[in-house]
């Protein structure tokens, strides 16, 4: 295996090996947020730098993003979350301020490589060009691989729990914390997606008969629907990391 990152747009990619790398680990409705579609055709035009590919030889095999706010290194400064994280980059850039930390709001490893440690190769990758850019901290909400098996359980418990060998149940959590990352605080709401009935009845492929909590697949937290308002909102619940 021969790794090196670069920056993703730094040269043209064959469509189908981003596909292959992209193609899934996301939920449907996490694509239709409308606080995300907000800022993030600015966010990713403005900060389109900060998006690392991992190349295996010439093969995409991870990539992953940030966006650069200011933080006062305390976690009662902290954005609420993913979304929050956006407005706060965007704000920054806007008065134009210099931006001290890098927020890593997304990594994705090609789905027949994972388990083999190249997501904490990204990571590395990631802090690496913020130690670059002259960015102290780096910062990730961290979406918990393992928490859509337990949604009833409140993102503060879950992120608590540790194997025998004190290190994190949670696979995508504990990756962070072998490299050095220290756990902050939970994010309960880094994202709040509401939608008509309809709307959620389509992205989880459920009926929602009546108004109430659902479990739903590869949801983090349960979606609560009220048929009489014809809405459904999730909140999904991330994990506030900093790394070294
Ligand atoms: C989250 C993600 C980037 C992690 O990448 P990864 O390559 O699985 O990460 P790691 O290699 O560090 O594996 C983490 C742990 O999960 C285990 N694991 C992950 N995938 C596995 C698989 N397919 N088979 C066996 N074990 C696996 C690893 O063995 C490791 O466990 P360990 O700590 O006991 O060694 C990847 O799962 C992914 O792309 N998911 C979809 C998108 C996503 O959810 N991104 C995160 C939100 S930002």
């Amino acid at each position: 295996m021969s790794l090196t990152a670069e920056p993703m747009h730094a040269r043209p990619r064959p469509p189908e090996q981003l596909e292959a790398l992209f193609g899934e680990g996301w939920p449907e409705f996490i694509f239709h947020d409308p606080e995300t579609r907000l800022h993030i055709g600015r966010i990713r035009e403005l900060f389109a730098g900060l998006e690392l590919v991992l190349l295996d030889g010439d093969e995409p095999v991870a990539a992953g993003w940030a966006v650069p706010l200011c933080w006062n290194g305390e976690v009662s400064d902290l954005p609420a979350g993913y979304n929050d994280s956006l407005a706060r980059a965007l704000a920054a850039y806007d008065a134009g301020s210099t931006p001290d930390t890098h927020a890593v709001l997304a990594a994705q490893v090609h789905p027949d490589r994972q388990g083999a440690g190249l997501a904490a190769r990204l990571l590395a990758a990631l802090c690496e060009d913020a130690a670059r850019r002259g960015r102290t901290r780096v910062i990730c909400p961290v979406r918990p691989t393992h928490k859509a098996r337990y949604p009833l359980t409140p993102i503060e418990r879950y992120q608590a729990w540790t194997r025998p060998d004190g290190l994190p149940q949670d696979p995508w959590l504990r990756t962070h914390v072998r490299m050095g990352a220290r756990v902050l605080a939970a994010a309960p709401r880094s994202q709040v997606i509401t939608g008509s009935v309809a709307d959620w009845e389509s992205w989880t492929g459920l009926a929602l008969p009546d108004t109430g909590d659902y479990v739903i697949p590869e949801g983090l937290s349960t979606l609560r629907v009220d048929r009489e308002a014809d809405t459904g909102v999730y909140a999904e619940p991330n994990v506030w990391v900093q790394h070294r």
